[in-house]
């Protein structure tokens, strides 16, 4: 099969084709998933908890995450492979540049950063350069300390205002694609619709261009406690490559995420 780009993704999400998409760290899953049909790859700092038992993403460094960058690029033949950009390696557009660029020579195709209005800039900046951003917002984990807790976003009129307002400057900006974290079904459709950028939902309902799924969480193997944006896959399958493959079908076929996964 031919591999994906970002031009085949905002083809698909014109198309409203869903994108599916799988976080992973390592070569044999990366070889996995992508026969498995799904559409990008994330090398997620969620490495911290589901990798390195962390609670939170904040001691993963870039080091880190480009060692399973390039274990997952040796593994991955056609989907489109995005790595994390850890805490502290954005605070300036110049820092950015310099970190973003170790990622996407360790194999990465885009660069995923957690924040609004602030990054516009940054955004600008290593688009120009050549490094396509993965703009995220609503639930941005590496803020916890500051949320307070992992909590859903965007619930009253003004944060969802406000979170339209910081998609719109981050597009403007040049960002390539949207993650939307736990925010409810309405304004992750909402925000899908007044966007031309594809966006990526996890936990932000079924309207997303896409979905994302930690691969640990939807395979049942992460011992904490489970977000309700969470499908075990391998309930009923005898396979890891038969739970990924209903994963990329369900996406497909917008059956997932349901109700009982949506705030
Ligand atoms: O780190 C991660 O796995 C992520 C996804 C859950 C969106 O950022
Ligand atoms: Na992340």
């Amino acid at each position: 099969s031919t591999s994906v780009t970002l031009p085949r993704l905002r083809e698909m999400a014109n198309a409203g084709e869903k994108i599916a998409m799988l976080t992973c760290y390592d070569a044999s899953f990366a070889t996995l998933m992508d026969q498995c049909g799904v559409d990008m790859l994330l090398v997620g700092d969620s490495l911290g908890n589901v990798c390195q038992g962390r609670g939170t993403t904040l001691g993963v460094s870039v080091n880190d995450i480009a060692y399973h960058t390039e274990c997952v690029a040796r593994g991955n033949r056609t989907a489109f492979l995005t790595a994390d950009m850890p805490f502290g390696s954005y605070g300036t557009p110049r820092t950015a540049y310099e970190n973003a660029v170790k990622l996407m020579q360790a194999g990465a195709q885009m660069v995923k950063i957690e924040g609004g209005l602030w990054l516009r800039d940054t955004v600008q900046f290593l688009t120009e350069r050549g490094i396509p951003v993965f703009a995220h917002l609503g639930l941005t984990p590496q803020y916890v300390h500051q949320l307070g807790g992992f909590k859903v976003q965007g619930k009253t009129a003004e944060a969802a205002q406000r979170l339209k307002d910081e998609a719109l400057a981050l597009e403007a900006a040049g960002a390539s694609m949207l993650l939307l974290e736990a925010i409810p079904a309405a304004l992750g459709k909402e925000l899908t619709e007044a966007l031309s950028m594809p966006t990526i939902g996890i936990g932000a309902g079924p309207d997303c261009s896409g979905q994302v799924l930690v691969m640990h969480d939807m395979l049942d193997v992460f011992p904490g406690k489970k977000a309700r944006f969470v499908r075990n896959f391998m309930a009923g399958q005898s396979s890891i490559a038969d739970a990924i493959r209903s994963y990329v079908v369900t996406v497909k076929e917008k059956s997932f995420p349901s109700t009982e996964h949506c705030f």
